[in-house]
């Protein structure tokens, strides 16, 4: 006979883990699909948490849901064994590929990090981006396609790796450089460092879209486009031709720069493009004194992206302040993203906003 004292309830358990919320993707475990098996016998609560891929905060979560459960169970004789595993997600093949796009195949959604503007921040935040979602437990790739000034060397520190090529069924492929768990690509690692690329119209259109075509990067949720500032020819070509999931395009408020964004959101909505902007998100939208943090200054004017996005009807992905430690670790090549700071939640932000926005 079975003479332990509680019923224990599914139901229950399922509700107590409904609080237990995904840091980087703010959904429950529950709503994630990732509790999976949930069991009550002998005494024993068992059930299984599954990732759809590794994930950086797996052991912060299985805590969490032990001490939900225990929460709502706290006689210790009751045992909870929750078992984690990774089970990757099968990417869905994408169709009708043109020539050059099988490498690409196997990932799920290729953004475009693009601005009007040159020096808004785009490579800082598409880096930090790239990071956070790679911490966030995706599998992550970014195509530095800046052919005029590369910058992801610099700022992941890689400025002395070589990319190897492959010869892979009688084709060459680059492989990409791997740093905190992001696969880079960059034209930076094919040319002398100080010396600037001077490469105009086709080639340099046919450069970019290597640096996005011919490379090995596998299987991946997320492939990031680090796109060279401005709307010209090259782009348009460059964009038309991937099969992107939409643009992020990135400003700062001030309205020399907002005027740039029109002209870029009207090139990815334009007849021959006709990619989606997923949304603006608008960098160095006030700055903060460390000494005087509840201070907000707002130096290049106040939401001028929030306004833009009204006017456009697309969403306002994330505000990201100015701070001093983004540029450091712009420079230093160690972004802020990687560590679990303040000055890196505005990116773990955006990271979850886009996650949420492609509904993955
Ligand atoms: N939020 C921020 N806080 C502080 N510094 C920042 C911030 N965003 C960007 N920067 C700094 O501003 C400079 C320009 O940024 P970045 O190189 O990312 O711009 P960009 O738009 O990619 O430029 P380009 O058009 O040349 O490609 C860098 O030194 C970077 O570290
Ligand atoms: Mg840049």
């Amino acid at each position: 006979m079975n003479n332990f004292k509680y019923v224990m309830d599914i139901k229950i358990i399922e509700d107590a883990l409904r609080s237990v919320i995904h840091p980087a993707k703010e959904k429950s475990v529950i709503e994630l699909g990732m509790v999976e098996d949930i069991k009550t016998e002998d005494g024993k609560i068992r059930f299984k948490l599954v990732f759809p891929s590794p994930d950086a905060l797996s052991a912060q979560l299985k805590k969490s849901c032990e001490q939900a459960v225990r929460a709502v169970y706290p006689d210790p004789s009751i045992k909870i064994n929750i078992m984690e595993l990774v089970r990757e997600r099968k990417i869905e093949k994408r169709v009708n590929l043109q020539l050059g796009q099988e490498q690409i195949e196997n990932v799920a959604h290729i953004i475009a990090v693009a601005s009007g503007k040159g020096g808004v921040g785009k490579s800082t935040v598409a880096v930090n981006l790239a990071v956070a979602l790679a911490k966030a437990g995706y599998r992550v790739g970014l195509a530095d396609a800046d052919v005029y000034g590369p910058s992801v060397p610099i700022m992941t520190s890689t400025e002395d790796a070589h990319p190897e090529v492959a010869d892979i069924d009688d084709k060459e492929l680059i492989i990409p450089i791997v740093k905190y768990g992001v696969k880079w690509m960059s034209i930076g690692y094919f040319s002398p460092p100080g010396q600037p690329l001077i490469w105009r119209g086709p080639m340099a259109s046919n450069a970019l879209k290597q640096m996005v075509l011919q490379v090995r990067w596998g299987e991946l949720d997320f492939l990031l486009i680090d796109l060279p500032p401005g709307t010209g020819d090259i782009h348009i070509s460059t964009v038309q031709d991937l099969p992107l999931s939409g643009a992020v395009v990135v400003s700062t408020p001030q309205d020399v720069a907002l005027a740039d964004v029109e002209k870029g959101i009207n090139m990815f909505r334009s007849k021959n493009v006709e990619k989606p902007v997923l949304g603006l998100i608008e960098n160095m939208a006030w700055f903060t004194p460390e000494e005087l943090p509840e201070n907000r200054y707002y130096i290049f004017g106040k939401e001028g992206c929030k306004r833009m996005a009204e006017k456009f009807g697309v969403p306002l992905l994330g505000q990201i302040p100015i701070v001093q430690s983004i540029r450091e670790g712009g420079d230093n090549g160690e972004p802020v993203a990687l560590s679990n700071r303040p000055d890196g939640q505005a990116f773990r932000d955006l990271a979850g906003k886009i996650v949420e926005i492609l509904n993955y």
